[in-house]
């Protein structure tokens, strides 16, 4: 099996002495070598999944099957850099000695466009340089999944406009596999190329996107209408 399956996966909370079923029953494909959006409302479990698929937390129900041996990666939605480690230190962080070639971190760091901050520390970055630090990072781990927790909420417009066209353009370079969550519709119609809509603990819709890149763009006819599709779905609640 190529990526990843969640086959009725369930995960439930106690609060104060109550249950809360959070996930009662995913059921979804993540393919490799693509990008898969979790959509949602604030508070619908998609953070709860996410740390599922990355082994973070165990299932209380169902089973989440790995077609191979996996090696996960995640970026959360503030960078979590070291303060006290410049930018190259902070992407060879939690890589072994063995597992560490110079060349490849530099053609990483180029990647996300950081050429010439290799010293830089945290305090003296952007925002958006912190975040694709924090990306250079996840990519130099060499994963088999990148898992992406609204990794741009905390940015503006631009920046993370930008951030979106970088994601897109090193996904193309490096073939990565990605899990991205987001309560945004256009970031995920800006990013997917398949789109799992989640509600009341279950996938609502999925949505598989056009290969072509020509759609990914606010103003695309094609993109206003997959976005009147996705809001009629939300909105929709039986
Ligand atoms: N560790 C936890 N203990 C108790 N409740 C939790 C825990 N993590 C999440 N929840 C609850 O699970 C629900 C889903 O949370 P979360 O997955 O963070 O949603 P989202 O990321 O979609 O905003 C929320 O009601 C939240 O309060
Ligand atoms: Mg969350």
């Amino acid at each position: 099996m190529a990526g990843i399956e969640l086959v009725d996966v369930q995960k439930r909370y106690k609060v104060d002495g109550k249950t809360v079923q959070v996930l009662s029953g995913i059921h979804m494909k993540v393919p490799k070598e693509s990008i898969t959006v979790i959509l949602g409302k604030s508070g619908c479990g998609k953070t709860t999944l996410l740390r599922l698929v990355g082994g973070l937390e165990e299932p209380d129900g169902g089973e989440i099957l790995y077609g191979e041996s996996h090696r996960t990666a995640f970026v959360f939605q503030e960078p979590r850099l070291m303060p006290w480690l410049n930018v190259a230190d902070n992407i060879r962080f939690g890589l072994k000695k063995k597992e560490m070639d110079p060349d490849e971190i530099q053609s990483i760091i180029h990647t996300v466009g950081l050429d010439g901050f290799e010293k830089a520390y945290p305090s003296q970055l952007s925002g958006g340089m912190q975040q694709r630090t924090s990306i250079a990072r996840a990519l130099a781990y060499r994963p088999s999944f990148i898992m992406m927790d609204e990794p741009f909420a905390a940015l503006d417009y631009f920046t993370r406009e930008q951030m979106q066209k970088e994601l897109l353009r090193v996904q193309r370079i490096q073939g990565a596999s990605i899990l991205f969550v987001t309560h945004s519709i256009d970031e995920a119609l800006l990013l997917g190329n398949k789109i799992i809509i989640i509600e009341n603990g279950r996938v609502k819709t999925e949505f598989e996107l056009p290969k072509t890149e020509k759609f990914r763009n606010l103003l695309d006819e094609t993109f206003i209408e997959l976005k009147r599709d996705i809001i009629k779905n939300l909105n929709n609640d039986k």
